[in-house]
């Protein structure tokens, strides 16, 4: 085998409760990328379709993260990327964590499977570093492995895959606006206070309970974020009438998708899922505003290999 066609998630980090730590990965939005073996030694992007991206490998986030790999393995080939891009940069939902992803899964693939998965995870965080300036893995471990993950540290890595409850679905509204993940990141307090981390670590770990549980009463009662959201939900335009029409419309809860602009909400079952697409609808469909609007299962099988 020598070209493989991927398709890489789209993910939500953050999950309202677990800042840089949480992520789950989405069903129906992602990019597709092709990836070729070539005699050429080096790592070569050969086209990116759909957004403007740098095709210079040291540039582009999928060249970044294929080149970490590439060092490391030192295989006696080249490799093409070809990438076609369905997730806006910018857009809060894993752009580069997709494209950082794609490039190591495909790799590993057409070289016999070397890598285990956190492995190339390790070498998807370059790539994301050249996107958001910090190593995190909240969207690449999602994307990577599917399902809701927890990263437990990012050095020495380490992943855990949280189950997911049959029945839960995510609505994600998509205002078309950029918001640059470092930009995001530089609003953020250094410090928080002793208070607002008891909230919120109490939150996060029933939060947990509750996707090990399928409690999603509990998931309710968890999704709540008093660290991260009063400072970043300033740059989203409507986000507090979009969570009030979320919650109204029985939403089990409601955050920021990693560092913006898009909101995310999770439903027990696909009717509730769709009356808070409803509601987000209805809030930014008077805004002039334009946007987009995903309803998805979670994802428990993460990149993959297509036809
Ligand atoms: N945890 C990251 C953030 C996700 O919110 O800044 C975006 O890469």
């Amino acid at each position: 085998m020598n070209e493989i066609k991927i398709f890489s998630p789209a993910t939500v980090a953050n999950v309202a409760c677990g800042f840089d730590v949480m992520g789950f990965c989405l069903d129906s939005v992602g990019d597709e990328m092709v990836i070729r073996k070539i005699d050429k030694k080096g790592i070569f992007i050969t086209k990116s379709e759909g957004f403007d991206l740098p095709l210079k490998t040291e540039e582009n986030v999928a060249g970044v993260s294929a080149l970490a790999m590439y060092q490391a393995a030192q295989p006696d080939c080249g490799f093409e990327i070809e990438i076609y891009k369905n997730i806006k940069p910018g857009s809060g939902i894993g752009s580069s964590a997709a494209s950082a992803v794609g490039s190591v899964f495909g790799m590993n693939e057409l070289l016999g499977r070397p890598y285990n998965k956190t492995q190339l995870t390790e070498f998807a965080i370059k790539g994301e570093a050249l996107a958001s300036k910090c190593e995190h893995a909240d969207n690449l471990a999602p994307a990577m492995f599917g399902g809701f993950t927890l990263v437990k540290s990012v050095s020495p890595l380490e992943i855990l895959e949280i189950p997911t409850p049959s029945d839960l679905y995510a609505t994600i509204i998509h205002p078309q606006i950029e918001i640059k993940t470092s930009e995001a990141r530089a609003i953020l307090p250094k410090d928080i206070s002793l208070s607002n981390a008891i909230t919120q670590w109490a939150n996060f770990g029933s939060f947990i309970h509750a996707l090990h549980t399928s409690n999603y009463e509990l998931i309710r009662k968890s999704l709540h974020d008093v660290v991260i959201e009063p400072y970043r939900k300033k740059l989203i335009p409507h986000y507090d009438e979009v969570k009030s029409a979320v919650l109204n419309a029985g939403g089990l809860g409601v955050g920021i998708s990693g560092s913006g602009p898009s909101i995310f909400s999770l439903s027990k079952g696909v009717e509730n899922a769709e009356k808070v697409k409803l509601a987000m609808n209805d809030v930014y469909s008077k805004t002039g505003l334009a946007f987009d609007i995903h309803l998805t299962k979670i994802n428990s099988e993460g990149i993959k290999i297509i036809p």
